[in-house]
């Protein structure tokens, strides 16, 4: 590509939920990522602007925002890939509270990780020696599946049953509660059943594979929820929960 690019039209959400967006025009550049496109409106163009990030590079999740309709983590989506004729409209992650601006209230979601008990239980101290664990069995393989979640929320936000029902643990934490179903060191499971079994739990899900289609560490929410359901399903029949 040679000679100077068009200018973005980028239209930011400002304010809280009753905000409104505002459109701002942003030099274009190859390789531009749309958190480049945020961070050159904060530093040149809008100071009050609001938004998180950490990494820059993929890893620790906390930049995702609705990105022309979808959500997305900005660090690693190129404009190239997304900038609708030169336009982009950023908007805090859906489903959740804005605080300001770009930025949303996580709390609700990580708490929801403690109600679905998504949390390792050990089963050994640390004075006991380490737990021998084989990596190719099957349940390492389904622990080791969705390991790489960085919390991200992109799946949260583009779940239509978290829409409707703010009961629902939502694809995030009933991933996780599903690695350490199957983390043979873990021993909260009994517990983690009942957690995951009840309204707001996995038999809430309906399928619709937004979660997975959207997941940039290409997770499989909808196959751990699955497996969710059988194991809450023969625990029930076996009189465990
Ligand atoms: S598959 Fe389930 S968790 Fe994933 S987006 Fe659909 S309803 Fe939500
Ligand atoms: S499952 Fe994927 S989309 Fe959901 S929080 Fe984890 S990394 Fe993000
Ligand atoms: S800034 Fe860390 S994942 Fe994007």
């Amino acid at each position: 590509m040679s000679g100077k690019l068009a200018d973005l039209s980028v239209a930011l959400w400002r304010g809280g939920a009753d905000g409104a967006y505002r459109t701002y025009s942003v030099p274009r550049h190859e390789s531009q990522t749309v958190l480049d496109v945020v961070t050159f409106v904060q530093r040149h163009l809008d100071a009050t602007l609001s938004y998180r990030f950490a990494c820059r590079v993929g890893v620790g999740g906390s930049c995702a925002m609705t990105v022309n309709g979808k959500p997305r983590w900005t660090c690693r989506t190129h404009v190239a890939k997304v900038a609708d004729g030169g336009r982009l409209e950023i908007g805090p992650l859906a489903n959740l509270p804005v605080i300001k601006d770009l930025a949303t209230d996580m709390a609700e979601f990580f708490a929801k990780w403690q109600k679905a008990k998504a949390s390792f239980a050990p089963s050994r101290t640390r004075h006991d020696p380490i737990a021998p664990i084989r990596p190719d069995t099957p349940a390492r393989r389904a622990a080791d599946a969705a390991i790489e979640c960085i919390n991200c929320g992109i799946c949260y936000s583009a779940c239509d049953t978290v829409r409707w029902n703010p009961d629902y643990l939502g694809p995030a934490a009933l991933t996780r509660a599903w690695t350490l179903l199957n983390d043979e060191r873990d021993s909260g499971n009994v517990a983690r059943l009942q957690a995951v079994a009840g309204s707001g739990g996995c038999h809430a899900c309906h399928s619709h594979q937004s979660c997975q289609e959207l997941c940039p560490q290409a997770l499989n929410p909808t196959a751990a929820i699955a497996g969710l359901k059988r194991r809450t399903a023969a625990a029930y029949l076996k009189g465990e929960i």
